[in-house]
């Protein structure tokens, strides 16, 4: 563990960034692993650890959510996801697709819920930083007028957000725009084709132990500790 936490630091620092390794082959997750190639000899969807200690984001997260919303909630998704490519795998090999509309639907939810928690580490930084800054806050003008009200609107979105969800900030490359979206679980409520830059987990496993049912109040705290500069480099990429 310690060896894939210097690797990712050492990418940071190189100034590539995880989604500078996804955009250089879409690995399996922010900062994951790259399968092999080859007809049917995918290797199985791997979490990586956090890319800081758990007690790094107190006192805004405590150490005992940060254990068990990465150790289990996310781990529970890649086990999910894992799971559901083998049981198509089965089906394709017994070509039975009884259970496909059942299949399908797991593989959204589960493959969702792994990115967006992988993506949900990376938004976060011991202490935030400064933004955003340069490019993203270009575009974060154009689209929302002002830097507040865009953290206002993603605020406000992530807050509202009915039952589980998130609050996500994502670039459109059909209009080239940033947009805010509320999804709903892992998987509803996207627009196709977006990337995106940042998210917060809406869930009440994110927050409940610490803030009980103040979920605003969580919002809020997440909002201070929001890495933009990974959120700066995740929009350059998609750009290109
Ligand atoms: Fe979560």
């Amino acid at each position: 563990m310690a060896d894939e936490v210097t690797r990712r630091n050492t990418l940071k620092t190189a100034g590539i960034g995880a989604l500078g390794i996804a955009a250089a082959g879409m690995t399996g997750a922010w900062g994951g692993e790259a399968s092999p190639g080859g007809a049917g000899t995918q290797a199985p969807y791997e979490q990586a650890p956090l890319p800081y200690r758990y007690d790094a984001l107190e006192p805004v997260l405590s150490e005992e959510i940060l254990k068990i919303h990465h150790g289990r909630h996310h781990a529970a998704y890649v086990a999910g996801l894992n799971d559901t490519l083998e049981r198509l795998k089965r089906a394709r090999a017994e070509d039975d697709y009884a259970e496909i509309r059942a299949l399908s639907r797991d593989l959204a939810f589960h493959g969702s819920g792994h990115i967006l928690h992988a993506l949900y580490w990376d938004s976060m930084t011991p202490g935030g930083t400064e933004g955003p800054t340069g490019e993203l806050a270009e575009m974060v003008e154009a689209g929302f007028g002002s830097v507040e009200a865009c953290k206002a609107q993603f605020a406000a979105a992530t807050k509202a957000v009915e039952a589980n969800g998130w609050g996500v900030l994502a670039f459109e490359p059909v209009g080239r725009r940033l947009v805010i979206l509320q999804i709903e679980n892992h998987q509803n409520l996207t627009i196709w084709g977006v990337a995106p830059l940042l998210v917060c987990d809406a869930w009440e496993h994110a927050y409940y132990l610490q803030y009980k049912n103040r979920r605003g109040d969580y919002v809020d705290a997440f909002m201070e500790i929001i890495d933009w500069e990974g959120a700066r480099q995740r929009c350059l990429a998609a750009m290109r």
